[in-house]
């Protein structure tokens, strides 16, 4: 089968960071069927040629010592850009002209990427339905959609209505790079390919669930982008709430998309959207120091730059393991991790054993940078008595497999082109996610509850998210991997 891939906000930095990187690596693995046609679709009047030498260029910061100009030599000619407006039918007419000319009428599976600024996800949508180009009469046509998929859950229905009124719900794939890391999807595997963690996973055994996606770097020159999102929006509607259903979900009965997608939705319901007299007491929210200063913010903003909340999941399973939630910029150190916290053996016999929950079983999950699992458990401390002493079992990606770890966008673009939509996400489940983190938002802001704290780069957060936790008889696992 042979493919185009049509990249909208072909001149944006995505494009040139993310998405043809991630192809021409594909590419270099050889990967990639072909012909496989990569068309740029933006305003910017550009020509093939330049558009190509402006990528090698990007493609070669992006992927390093990967990058060889032999190989981009050959991977170069099947890039071509076309000139034109996105907001006017006619400019998308003229897309369809030019694809039809490339293809040759030759049945090819059509990928439309919108990798634009959000508002124009309709016109696009829209325009590609007047235009017939949603029409499969020859051959797949499928839609990618990067987030923010709407603002709250009203606006990500309206868009998932345009959406459909043009494509059907099999045709669309709404993208959450978090989910092509390879860290997340061996969340599946270590669950669902071992017999030993499933019979623990679940109230009897475990006290909570902490998942954490900590960023070093500040907002930097996104300040304008930041400044309507916020860390809920930004992070936690998307990024952290598909780590939270993958960790809690039950086991699909077949690793297919909708097998997949309807247990992960299961979770979603399972979660009672908080009421805004719960608010204060379930999350904390910070600014870091300086914040204000960055370019694009205003002064005097009262955006929030982390976040920590608890979610309860009311289900069989899960009654009374609270999932903690919790993302910020401007962190100690880049690192994302599930903690499974398991609770305390019921009955203590060693004499000065640690009794608090941080020395109970632990199970880390490292998403990344240090990608690997570390299993903490009791020892004893040799030639002391009867002393114990909390250690790890360790496995690191790194230490068992060789290669590099390779960006998430490369396994997603294939499931797109193979019509795979396991790692994207369904209409419901977009709106379900944006119904937990909604009622959050609106209390922030309408009640300004709770107060904005505010927080000193390089630390873990406002200091009152430590206590928040200790008042719940429980402590964060504030730890940077070790990366060597
Ligand atoms: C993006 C957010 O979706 O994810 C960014 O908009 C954030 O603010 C980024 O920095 C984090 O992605 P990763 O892959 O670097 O963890």
């Amino acid at each position: 089968m042979a493919y185009t891939i049509v990249i909208f906000g072909a001149s944006g930095d995505l494009t040139s960071r993310k998405l043809v990187p991630a192809l021409y690596e594909l590419f270099r693995k050889r990967r990639l069927d072909q012909p496989t046609r990569i068309v740029g679709f933006s305003r910017t009047a550009f020509g093939h040629e330049a558009w190509r030498e402006e990528l090698a260029e990007s493609t070669l910061r992006f992927t390093g010592d990967r990058f060889d100009r032999v190989t981009w030599d050959a991977f170069a000619p099947s890039l071509f850009y076309h000139a034109g407006d996105i907001d006017r039918p006619e400019g998308i007419a003229s897309l369809g002209k030019r694809l039809d000319e490339l293809e040759a009428s030759a049945p090819t599976t059509r990928v439309y990427y919108l990798a634009t600024a959000p508002q124009f996800y309709r016109p696009a949508v829209t325009h590609l339905g007047m235009a017939g180009l949603a029409e499969q009469s020859r051959g797949p046509r499928r839609i990618v959609i990067e987030k923010p998929f709407g603002v709250d859950r009203a606006s990500a229905g309206e868009l998932n209505a345009v959406v459909h009124e043009v494509f059907s719900e099999p045709q669309v794939y709404r993208i959450d790079h978090y989910l092509g890391k390879e860290t997340v999807q061996n969340l599946l595997v270590l669950r669902f390919a071992n017999a030993i963690f499933e019979p623990i996973w679940n109230r009897y055994y475990v006290d909570h669930v902490e998942i954490t996606a900590a960023e070093a770097m500040s907002v930097g020159h996104r300040g304008s982008y930041y400044e309507r999102a916020g860390v809920l929006r930004d992070m936690f509607q998307n990024h952290l709430l598909q780590q939270l259903t993958l960790t809690a979900m039950e086991a699909p009965a077949r690793f297919e998309a909708d097998f997949i997608r309807d247990e992960k939705v299961k979770v979603l319901r399972a979660i009672r959207p908080m009421r805004p007299d719960e608010v204060a007491a379930n999350t904390v929210r910070g600014q870091y120091r300086g914040y204000g200063d960055e370019p694009g913010v205003a002064a005097g903003s009262r955006t929030a730059t982390f976040a920590a909340v608890k979610l309860p999941i009311d289900n069989w399973r899960w009654q009374g393991v609270p999932f903690y939630l919790r993302s910020g910029k401007a962190m100690s150190c880049p690192t994302t991790q599930i903690v499974i916290q398991f609770r305390q053996p019921p009955h203590m016999l060693f004499e000065g054993a640690a009794r608090s929950a941080r020395e109970a079983n632990r199970l880390v999950i490292q998403i990344q940078p240090a990608e690997g699992i570390q299993l903490h458990f009791q020892t004893k401390v040799p030639d002391a008595g009867m002393q114990v002493r909390l250690t790890d079992l360790s496995f690191r990606f790194r230490e068992k497999f060789s290669g590099a770890m390779p960006d998430a966008y490369q396994r997603l673009l294939l499931d797109v082109m193979h019509g795979d939509a396991s790692l994207f996400a369904r209409a419901d489940e977009v709106e379900l996610a944006w119904g937990i983190i909604d009622p959050i938002q609106s209390t922030w802001d309408e009640r300004n509850e709770p107060e904005l704290l505010v927080y000193d780069p390089g630390g873990w957060g406002p200091e009152e998210s430590t206590q928040w936790m200790f008042y719940q008889g429980r402590q964060w696992f504030d730890a940077c991997p070790v990366l060597s």
